[in-house]
């Protein structure tokens, strides 16, 4: 009913604009004064969380684009090798686990069968696992040693949207926690992250506040037949998941590539007037990569690729570059995802609606998928 939307016209629309609330619940009361982390909810001891050698993620969808991002920020902060699998591939592999083993599963359901399924298999092989879930006692975190759950609240719209920036919250605290329970040789670092990360809700209410172009860009390419979303590094997943977005609710064809792959094949699909999202990393924060992708950029534009660019602001390099140019606020670049996934979610959200779809019920997708 219109009540439960909550005046707007869509749940997507109005679990899009709950985001930075979401955020916040999910930080709240897990953020110490001095930038540490709490985590009871880890209920592995510190000796444990020490010894271990190896995380391997498994998901679905979205859940799995959030997981793609995590390993970035695990590798990093942890220096633990991080494997990231769709749960469908892994349930059927022999992967190589042990107690030393940490499976993180990520579900926002906590009933996908496949995710169930390849946590089973994990603990099979003596692996501990951790939940990442925001349904309380659903299956998978029941099935879990440990569940760090993500406050999201309900996620009614069967594309995911708060949930997803909550998932990877949760996957950002699991790493930092890591590192501080393990030790990292930059402890003020990890601090300093842990402190920008409560500044993430306000800088997702910025990019909500911005987002009438967006909406606009989306109704002048509701005749488009393609649309390419580009990205390196965390940028990648980004555009993965925006694409994905788009396949769902748009009903187009959308791809996610690595902008380091493009002279591999994708470039041969760009023609005049494809559209071209591309996710810019920070110029700051990762300034080899962000030459590189400006460097992209310029070769899609002279092949006649009509280039969205979401760059951090005051990017002023991609400017030329930029048939449209979104902006979003200066994050550390392991949590740029964060703040470049809502231009996404609004521009999918924007094309479907202009293409007469139903955003919160897409054709032929369910909200869980607790079948084979
Ligand atoms: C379905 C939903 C997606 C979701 C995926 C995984 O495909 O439509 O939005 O990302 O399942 O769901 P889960 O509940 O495990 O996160």
């Amino acid at each position: 009913s219109a009540a439960e939307k909550g005046g707007y016209p869509s749940f997507m629309l109005k679990e899009i604009a709950e985001q930075p609330r979401a955020v916040a619940d999910t930080l709240l009361g897990r953020i110490g004064p001095e930038g540490t982390l709490t985590l009871d909810e880890i209920r592995i001891p510190a000796r444990e969380l020490r010894e271990i050698d190896k995380v391997v993620i498994v998901a679905c969808g979205t859940a799995f684009h959030s997981g793609l991002i995590a390993k970035y920020a695990i590798e990093h902060w942890t220096r633990l090798p991080c494997e990231v699998e769709l749960a469908s591939e892994f349930r059927y592999r022999d992967p190589i686990l042990d107690a030393r083993s940490l499976t993180v599963a990520i579900s926002q359901s906590g009933e996908t069968m496949d995710t169930l399924m390849a946590l089973r298999h994990a603990r099979e092989q003596g692996s501990r696992v951790l939940a990442i879930c925001n349904t309380n006692g659903s299956t998978i975190p029941r099935e879990s040693d440990a569940v760090l759950y993500t406050h999201a609240g309900p996620e009614i719209a069967v594309a995911s949207t708060k949930a997803f920036l909550t998932q990877l919250v949760a996957c950002y605290l699991v790493a930092l926690y890591l590192a501080q329970a393990r030790g990292n040789k930059d402890p003020e670092g990890i601090r300093s992250v842990i402190r920008d990360l409560a500044g993430v809700p306000g800088a997702i209410e910025r990019v909500l506040a911005g987002m009438e172009p967006v909406r606009e860009l989306a109704r002048s390419l509701a005749d488009q037949d393609t649309v390419l979303f580009l990205g390196r590094h965390v940028g990648y997943p980004v555009a993965l998941e925006g694409a994905l977005k788009l396949k769902e609710l748009a009903y187009m064809h959308a791809e996610g590539f690595a902008a380091g792959e493009l002279k591999h094949g994708p470039i041969a699909l760009v023609d005049r007037g494809l559209p071209v999202v591309v996710v810019v990393p920070s110029p700051q924060g990762e300034p080899l990569l962000h030459g590189k992708i400006v460097s992209n950029i310029q070769e899609i534009r002279a092949r006649g690729a009509r280039t969205v660019v979401i760059a951090q602001e005051g990017d002023t390099e991609v400017v030329p570059y930029a048939d449209h140019l979104i902006s979003v606020p200066a994050t550390p670049a392991l949590l740029q995802p964060l703040v470049t996934t809502v231009p996404l979610q609004v521009f999918a959200c924007a094309l479907a609606t202009a293409r007469g779809n139903e955003v919160d019920q897409p054709r032929n997708l369910a909200k869980s998928v607790t079948v084979e």
